[in-house]
């Protein structure tokens, strides 16, 4: 069974592809290079046996989107990571993030409803929950006004999709509600490349570790926490990735219960900026400079996944600790650095 894995040479789409192969599926693998690097397509074969097809091309271009289906004529199942993902960015250039976000879903979308029958996994993001009431959060969690126009991308995302569903009878789609994604395969093949300045957290620490930066500021310690710094639910990305294909493989044996699904994907376990931090150190052996600065624009205070849904429907949990994450992660940046 071919799949379209868009955005496949990107942090978290390398990783699915390499699942993905592993459990026996062709790939296919559309990227515009925008955010990635041609070679990932060597770490992916050096770690399967087996380099994806791959087709460069821009998603935002229509009829490049229609002649890539009608090329492929037998791929029905698509895993959607294409898409612009800085949310400081977001808020300088809001319409680059629509059209970027929004205007290759509704193209993909307008090939996969004229099919019998299609699968559509949507990454989408926790960031739709803004400062949920209740922690852990559930799928139940209301869905809040964004704080940026990335954030905004991810629920209009959803509801386009639920709403062409609802007319598309063959199209069965269901969403990812990522919480943070961090770490890399541990074969250090594939990982997470930033580019310029590193926006997030385990990728600035990690080249502080190395010297690249000189030190990590941590964004406020005045939050209503355990130790006042904020606190997120950071996910190995191959756990993350195993979640896409247990989803693909939900949709392809028909047992949805509905044409529209959505999981929130994380550990359930919260973590401090400054436990992230510590963990760190732990890890490297190696003591990390920081210094506390005000707050981030944007930023919630506390949020982790409740994961019972994805536990019980997907048959999914994560198994990688924080600290294995970290590990990961600081295997991979001293391996690109060397
Ligand atoms: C984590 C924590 C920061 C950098 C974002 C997107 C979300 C998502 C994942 C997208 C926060 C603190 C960070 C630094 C710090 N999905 N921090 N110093 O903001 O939770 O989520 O990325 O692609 O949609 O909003 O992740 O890694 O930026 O921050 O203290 O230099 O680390 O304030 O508390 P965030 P993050």
């Amino acid at each position: 069974m071919k799949i379209l894995v868009t955005g496949g040479l990107g942090f978290i789409g390398s990783h699915v592809v390499v699942e993905l192969q592993q459990k026996g599926y062709d790939v296919v693998v559309i990227d515009n290079l925008s955010n990635s690097s041609i070679d990932v397509l060597s770490g992916i074969e050096k770690i399967t046996g087996t380099k994806p097809e791959f087709e460069q091309l821009d998603l935002r271009e229509k009829s490049a989107v229609a002649s890539f289906f009608k090329k492929y004529q037998d791929i029905t199942g698509v895993i959607h990571f294409a898409a612009s993902k800085a949310v400081g960015e977001s808020v300088k250039n809001p319409l680059l993030y629509y059209e970027n976000n929004l205007n290759a879903l509704i193209y993909i979308l307008q090939q996969l409803q004229e099919k019998k029958q299609a699968q559509f996994i949507f990454s989408s993001s926790c960031t739709v929950y803004g400062q949920a009431e209740i922690l852990p959060i559930t799928e139940n969690a209301p869905v809040q006004k964004a704080l940026s126009p990335y954030g905004n991308t991810k629920q209009v995302g959803e509801e386009i999709i639920i709403d062409t569903c609802n007319v598309a009878k063959g199209l069965d789609a269901i969403a990812l509600r990522y919480f943070n994604p961090i770490g890399a395969h541990e074969s250090a093949e594939i990982g997470e490349l930033p580019l310029g300045t590193p926006q997030n957290l385990v990728p600035y620490i990690t080249q502080t570790a190395l010297g690249l930066r000189d030190e990590l500021s941590v964004f406020g310690d005045d939050y209503e926490t355990d130790d006042g710094t904020a606190v997120r639910d950071y996910i190995h990305v191959v756990d993350l990735a195993k979640a896409h294909v247990l989803a693909l493989q939900r949709l392809l044996e028909h047992k949805n219960k509905s044409a529209f699904e959505f999981f929130n994907i994380g550990t359930g376990t919260g973590s401090s900026v400054l436990e992230v931090v510590k963990a760190f150190e732990k890890v490297s052996k190696k003591p990390l400079n920081y210094k506390i600065v005000p707050r981030r624009d944007g930023d919630v205070t506390a949020a982790f996944a409740d994961t019972k849904k994805a536990n019980d429907v997907l048959g999914w949990k994560s198994q990688y600790t924080l600290e294995q994450a970290l590990a990961s992660a600081w295997k991979w940046e001293q391996k690109i650095r060397a």
